[in-house]
C-alpha cells in the first residue's frame, strides 16, 4: 500500500488488477495463473502501477494455499525489489511481447503469438521454464 499509494479500503476485496500496468504483457500472467491453478508456485518479474500512474517493478513469489486436504483454497504473493540489471534482461523482453500482443487485432491470436515468443525466449536463452530462466538474472539476495 506504501508503495502503490493505495489506501487499505481502496483496495481490501477488489482483484489484483487495480494496480495492473498496461504495458504488463497478457501472457506473463497467463503463466502466472496457469502455474498456480496447477498447484505450483512461480516467480515472476512484475510491472505494476501505482494510484498517481507511476509504476513499479516487483520480483514477485507467487504460490497457491492449500487446505488440510491438498485442495487449493487461495493464493499469495511476497514481492521484493528487484535487482536493476535483471529488469535490463526482462523490459526488452517483456515489450516485445507486448508488441506483439499489440500486433493482432484479434486478441485471442495476440496472446498465442507471445505466449510462443515467451515459450521461445526462454528454450533459446537455454532453459526449460520461465523460473530456471529469471534465477539465471537474478542474484541471490
Ligand atoms: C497472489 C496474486 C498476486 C498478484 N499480483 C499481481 C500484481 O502485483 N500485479 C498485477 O498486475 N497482477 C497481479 N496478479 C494477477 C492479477 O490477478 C491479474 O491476472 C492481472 O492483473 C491481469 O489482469 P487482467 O486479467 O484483468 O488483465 C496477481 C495474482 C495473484 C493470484
Amino acid at each position: 500500500m506504501t508503495v502503490s499509494g493505495y489506501a487499505e479500503s481502496e483496495v481490501m476485496g477488489k482483484p489484483h488488477s487495480v494496480i495492473r500496468h498496461p504495458e504488463m504483457p497478457r501472457c506473463v500472467f497467463k503463466l502466472l495463473w496457469d502455474t498456480i491453478a496447477d498447484g505450483r508456485e512461480i516467480f515472476a518479474y512484475v510491472n505494476n502501477m501505482a494510484k498517481n500512474g507511476d509504476n513499479y517493478w516487483v520480483f514477485a513469489h507467487v504460490t497457491p494455499n492449500f487446505d488440510a486436504a491438498g485442495q487449493i483454497i487461495g493464493y499469495h504473493s511476497n514481492r521484493r525489489v528487484p535487482e536493476k540489471a535483471a529488469l535490463e534482461t526482462i523490459k526488452p523482453l517483456y515489450c516485445s511481447l507486448m508488441e506483439e500482443e499489440r500486433r493482432h487485432p484479434d486478441s485471442k491470436v495476440g496472446l498465442e503469438r507471445s505466449w510462443k515468443m515467451l515459450n521461445d525466449a526462454v528454450a533459446t536463452a537455454g532453459f526449460d521454464s520461465y523460473d530456471r530462466f529469471i534465477f539465471t538474472i537474478t542474484p541471490e539476495n
